[in-house]
């Protein structure tokens, strides 16, 4: 009976996780219809606007999806436990994809997109990569608290795909216009990055202090 109950109920730290990704989904399926939906209706604007860089879209947005979809499985501590294989060949994947996203994302921004949308996107392409490749590095030298935690930072910038069409089609957000796009996401960016750290640091903020250091400050 205590060994069920153990298993079915869940930890704060995993219904906070199942929360956040699930609102991730949402968000996901939000941004397929109201950013997405000109790939298959190509009378809406937006296919005019994008048509030039089409082509270099489609590695840019598999790449990107690729890391967003995987992310939340590498991040699982079950999955992980249970599939350590499948967990390596996905975070290769992972790592592939925001290479190749992050690569082509600033391609397309050099030879498409505006002045300060071409700026944010080189910083967070240099970020997103940072923080993916660190991860790796770290795994492979064998320090696991600090790849999770790079891990946590990549994926953080992976979402801001998600988090920045949501936010842009606030309609409170909509009213500053157009030029304001750039400080928005500039916004988002620092805020994300802001708040994964907060997370990180949660436990050890919000946590008892280690005996040790109890009985020194006494
Ligand atoms: C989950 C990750 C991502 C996916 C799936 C993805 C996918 C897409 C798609 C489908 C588009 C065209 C439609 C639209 O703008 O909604 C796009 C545009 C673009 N993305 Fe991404 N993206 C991702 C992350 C990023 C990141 C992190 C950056 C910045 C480093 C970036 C840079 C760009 C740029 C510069 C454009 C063209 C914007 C323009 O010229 O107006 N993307 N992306």
């Amino acid at each position: 009976m205590a060994t069920s109950s153990a298993v079915v109920a869940r930890r704060p730290q995993s219904r906070f996780k199942y929360a956040l990704f699930s609102l991730l989904g949402l968000m996901f399926l939000f941004v397929l219809w109201n950013n997405e939906r000109f790939i298959i209706d190509h009378a809406h604007p937006d296919w005019t606007y994008y048509f030039p860089v089409r082509y270099l879209l489609i590695p840019h947005g598999l790449g990107g999806l690729t890391a967003l979809l995987i992310g939340p499985l590498q991040l699982s501590s079950r999955f992980r436990t249970k599939h350590v294989r499948v967990h390596r060949i996905l975070g290769g994947f992972y790592i592939g994809g925001i290479t190749l996203a992050a690569t082509m994302g600033s391609y397309i921004a050099t030879v498409h997109s505006s002045v300060p949308l071409r700026m944010f996107t080189y910083v967070t392409a240099i970020t997103w990569l940072l923080c993916a490749w660190t991860a790796l590095a770290s795994v492979l030298k064998g320090n696991y608290q600090q790849h999770r935690q790079w891990m946590i930072r990549s994926y953080a910038v992976t979402t801001l795909f998600l988090t920045a069409r949501v936010v842009l089609a606030v309609p409170i957000v909509q009213r500053l216009g157009a030029g304001a796009s750039a400080q928005v996401l500039w916004t988002l960016l620092v805020l994300s990055l802001i708040f994964t750290e907060f997370g990180l640091a949660w436990r050890s903020i919000v946590g008892r202090r280690p005996a040790s250091r109890v009985v020194a400050a006494s």
